[in-house]
């Protein structure tokens, strides 16, 4: 199928004795908006890892358009401009500025001029509200900001998919507005999206599909009306009362 984009296909995933990815199965399609949800320690963050080839799987593979990305002969600085990452703690370079971080990645691993690239990062850090502070360090900004930049950084690569790894849980409350705007405005634009959070309102209200991830495995996947409106499994039902309590 020519929109599909990624394929994760019997992923397991151990560290040492401890498996905590087992036979994980889906597919990311383009234009879906997908929360991971579930307890803390079910594997979410090392699933987006293996699918960053941060981490690597133990067995099953990723195919990115059907080709495998988990061998050997992999470019992965290649691939991740295709499949970019956004982290819970930005993970900004310190040492340059605001605008240096959006402009280094398009210049190494794009091979695009510098000029091309500052204009290109420039576009992306209006779009998020920072021009105002490129020649900033990631030291002078808040968390809010931070995250907007390291938004700006992956969408400057002008990726097919993002994954964002719980993006808004290092922030103060009263920045976590200003991140799920950017990103809500990033999924009615129509970019392919793969998120792990725990801001349930934005799984509801902007996905197109919820995973629910209990103990390594997809517990259960559907519509956000069936996850959150009609969830089939105890364990979904227990996960979802336990945050509405909270
Ligand atoms: N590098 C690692 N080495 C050993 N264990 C790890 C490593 N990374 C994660 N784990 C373990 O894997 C399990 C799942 O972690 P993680 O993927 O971070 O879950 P989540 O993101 O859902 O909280 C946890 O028990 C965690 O301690
Ligand atoms: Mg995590």
């Amino acid at each position: 199928m020519d929109d599909m984009i990624l394929e994760i296909r019997h992923l397991s995933k151990s560290f040492g004795s401890h498996e905590v990815l087992r036979d994980i199965d889906f597919t990311v399609n383009k234009g879906d908006v997908t929360s991971i949800i579930g307890s803390s320690g079910s594997g979410k963050s090392t699933l987006l890892r293996c699918i960053n080839l941060l981490e690597t799987p133990t067995s099953g593979e990723i195919l990115y358009h059907g080709q495998s990305v988990t061998g050997p002969k992999v470019n992965a600085p290649e691939y991740r401009s295709h499949v970019g990452m956004v982290f819970q703690s930005f993970n900004l370079f310190n040492n340059m500025t605001v605008l240096e971080n959006c402009v280094v990645g398009q210049v190494k691993v794009l091979k695009k001029d510098r000029e091309t690239a500052r204009k290109n990062a420039m576009q992306y850090l209006e779009q998020v509200g920072m021009a105002p502070y490129i020649n900033a360090k990631p030291r002078q900004i808040s968390g809010g900001q931070k995250q907007r930049v390291a938004i700006a950084r992956a969408l400057a690569m002008e990726p097919e998919v993002l994954l964002f790894d719980e993006p808004t849980s290092a922030l103060d409350p009263e920045m976590v507005g200003e991140v799920l705007s950017v990103m809500q405005d990033l999924a009615r634009a129509g970019m392919t999206m793969l998120v792990v959070t725990h801001e349930m309102a934005f799984a509801r209200d902007v996905s197109s599909h919820v995973v629910y991830m209990n103990q390594g495995i997809i517990c259960e996947e559907g519509t956000p009306e069936q996850i959150f409106g009609d969830p089939q499994r105890q364990e979904t039902k227990d996960f979802l009362s336990r945050f509405r309590k909270n």
